[in-house]
């Protein structure tokens, strides 16, 4: 079987493998394509009393994403008309944008943000439950599966980014959290989205993994496992209840997935690098680009002058001090005014979405950061 905490956190990371792991797509691909669910306005917001809007954006490589926007607060009279900031929430690894809305509604960001005056845009990449359609290939065709976290920058933030840019008008703040700023980093380090973004909140940031090994294992992996539940729909499954081990022995026995082949995936992150997705021989390496070895994305590329918040937990299993503060040190030339770092010495990965103190000790600094008269 071969199958271990450590790896469940290359299935975690290496997100959804490249063709050369293509055995793993039926992790996504054969369940959840005939699930039929309400959609996130429905079923997670008009219910608490808010507007909401399903909306789609179709990514250059032809994906067709689900967004919902959340313009106003509850109960708040429109027509009052003030030009709100527009802000994107993007949410982490393997869940979607649901993940945002699942404590009770005074607890939850994107609602927090809509009742303080900013239009809320909820964002949900490729092959999440509900971002599964494309124009030509369908779920249970392998190469709908064809892709890596480098198509999230390539493709995906940027279709959301422009759809809001042309709708609002208006530079947008960034809300990212786990895979949410890994994918904001990697894109402005190539200069993209540069332009339409106001600032950027980073929760839970990864961009360096060397150290993750060491603190992974079963911390990890009960971290993710509500995360878990909520894409395999496994309503009746209660994480705390069930160890690890059972945990993991269920997942790798899921039709299609074979964990043993899962521990090849972890090369899609260089230690002390963040690289782009690695095709493991150089010989495909040198194919798509031209190099044996995958080219990283240089975080000290990231403009300057972009207005960052960082906050990061000192029990966070994924987002491992160690390696936060390597990403720090790649924005040590940051301009000073621009960068704000919190650190919450209690915190793990999922308390950034999940916390029942979230809104004090997190939310309501983020509302403070995008409120700061940034001159940019
Ligand atoms: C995946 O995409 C690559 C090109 O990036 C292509 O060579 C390969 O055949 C594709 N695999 C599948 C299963 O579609
Ligand atoms: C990243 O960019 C900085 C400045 O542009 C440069 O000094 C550094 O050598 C680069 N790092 C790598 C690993 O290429």
């Amino acid at each position: 079987m071969g199958f271990s905490a450590l790896t469940l956190s290359f299935l975690l990371l290496a997100f959804v493998p490249h063709q050369l792991h293509a055995s793993n797509h039926g992790l996504f691909g054969t369940k959840y394509v005939t699930t039929n669910v309400d959609g996130i306005c429905t079923s997670s917001v008009i219910v608490h009393g808010y507007k909401c809007q399903e909306l789609e954006v179709t990514t250059k490589d032809g994906y067709i994403l689900s967004l919902q926007r959340i313009p106003e607060g509850r109960g708040e009279v429109s027509g009052t008309w003030t030009k709100k900031q527009p802000v994107i929430i993007q949410h982490g690894v393997l869940v979607d944008g649901m993940t945002w809305l699942l404590n009770p509604p005074e607890q939850d960001l994107p609602l927090i943000l809509a009742d303080n005056g900013f239009d809320v845009w909820i964002a949900n990449t490729r092959g999440t439950r509900y971002s599964r359609r494309h124009i030509s290939l369908d779920p249970s065709n392998p190469a709908f599966w064809n892709w890596s976290w480098d198509e999230l920058v390539a493709y995906d933030l940027p279709a959301v980014f422009d759809y809001v840019f042309k709708e609002t008008g208006q530079k947008i703040n960034y809300v990212g959290h786990s895979l949410g700023t890994l994918i904001a980093l990697a894109s402005f380090s190539e200069g993209k989205l540069v332009n339409q973004v106001k600032s950027a909140a980073l929760l839970s940031p990864i961009a360096y993994l060397s150290h993750m090994n060491t603190a992974l294992g079963v911390v990890a992996a009960k971290t993710f496992v509500g995360e878990f539940t909520t894409l395999f729909g496994l309503a009746e499954f209660n994480p705390r209840g069930i160890p690890v081990n059972a945990f993991l022995h269920s997942l790798c026995a899921y039709p299609g997935i074979d964990c043993y082949d899962l521990l090849t995936a972890l090369t899609a992150v260089r230690d002390g690098f963040l690289s782009k997705f690695n095709y493991v021989t150089p010989t495909y390496n040198y194919m798509h680009y031209g190099e044996l070895f995958p080219p990283i994305y240089n975080l000290s590329n990231i403009p300057h002058d972009i207005p960052i918040f960082i906050s990061y937990g000192g029990k966070d299993a994924l987002s491992d001090v160690h390696d936060v503060v390597n990403l720090l040190d790649s924005l040590k030339f940051h301009d000073v005014d621009k960068l704000s770092v919190q650190f919450i010495k209690d915190y793990a990965h999922a308390d950034y979405i999940m916390g029942i103190n979230a809104r004090d000790i997190v939310y309501n600094v983020v509302l403070a950061f995008f409120n700061r008269p940034f001159n940019i």
